[in-house]
């Protein structure tokens, strides 16, 4: 096929999705075939590459389950995830300057963790070094938000998540905390490491094959939320963690980076009695109004 019918053929296909009735799904898929016709024309893609390509997705099909998401994991590592989540902050807060930014969710997201008192402990009997989190919820103004929500989840000490350590699990390092009168919240969780991505899957062998590292950095998640206000799903990630520089969802920013203080055994801010070595780390959710 010469160039020229290489064009005819895009823009034949393209046309095909575009019709009238198709709306915003035709306008996805059109575009969809510009760039993937571009892209394929780009590399010079070979057959038994094309081939290779459409057996990695049914694989990525194949070990898809709700509990094993690899479809969201392959979006997660092309950076899709990330830029979907962006344009989403940008869309909702209409780019207002100054709210917390948003991440990734991740799979690992329980809905229905406890609510614990102001200043409990999420992490209860998890193995981790212990952390005191404080901070406030504030709009971008800075004017406190009290009865805010932190929805929280994190990985244990080892990396691991509740889920992936049983086929039946309980909850563990989870928990909703509400901020107080002046917007402050206050909780004992772990100090969150790093950890790898699922690996045993096709995704998985993509990273390996583009030698590509599979871990996350440490981080704590949290949804934060207030009436009237656009909530965010987002995370805070340990300063000086390995693979800071090098998150394999690319979800990491700059402004979530906190640094964790380490403290001797002895009497923590609130007043607990520490045996052991013990971190503190603090931070400041913005929340942008809803929109009129
Ligand atoms: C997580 O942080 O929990 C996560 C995010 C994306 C892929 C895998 C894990
Ligand atoms: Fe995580």
């Amino acid at each position: 096929m010469s160039d020229y019918n290489q064009d005819l053929l895009t823009q034949e296909v393209m046309k095909a999705f575009a019709t009238p009735q198709a709306g915003r799904l035709g306008e996805i898929m059109s575009s969809l075939v510009k760039h993937l016709h571009a892209f394929t024309r780009e590399v010079d893609l070979k057959p038994e590459e094309w081939l290779a390509g459409l057996q990695f997705l049914t694989k990525t099909g194949q070990i898809s389950t709700e509990r094993r998401p690899e479809f969201i994991l392959l979006s997660d590592v092309l950076g899709l995830s990330m830029m979907v989540v962006s344009l989403t902050q940008a869309r909702e807060s209409k780019s207002i300057v100054g709210a917390t930014e948003a991440t990734v969710e991740g799979p690992f997201y329980w809905e229905g963790a406890p609510e614990v008192g102001l200043g409990g402990n999420i992490a209860e009997g998890v193995v981790g070094e212990p952390a005191y989190y404080t901070g406030t919820v504030t709009d971008v103004a800075g004017t406190p938000l009290p009865g805010a929500l932190l929805d929280l989840w994190s990985g244990d000490g080892e990396g691991n998540y509740d889920v992936q350590l049983s086929a039946t699990p309980s909850m563990q390092a989870r928990g909703k905390i509400r901020t107080d009168a002046q917007g402050q919240f206050r909780f004992w969780s772990i100090r969150p490491t790093f950890y790898p991505i699922p690996s045993d899957g096709p995704v998985g062998d993509l990273m390996r094959a583009t030698h590509r590292s599979i871990n996350r950095p440490g981080h704590i998640h949290m949804m934060v939320s207030a009436e009237g206000h656009v909530p965010v799903t987002t995370h805070l990630f340990v300063a000086n963690s390995p693979y800071l520089d090098q998150d394999a969802v690319f979800g990491k920013r700059d402004s979530l980076v906190v640094a964790f203080a380490p403290h001797a055994p002895g009497t923590a801010p609130d007043g607990t009695v520490m045996t052991k070595q013990y971190y503190t780390t603090s931070y400041n959710f913005r929340l942008a109004p809803v929109s009129a």
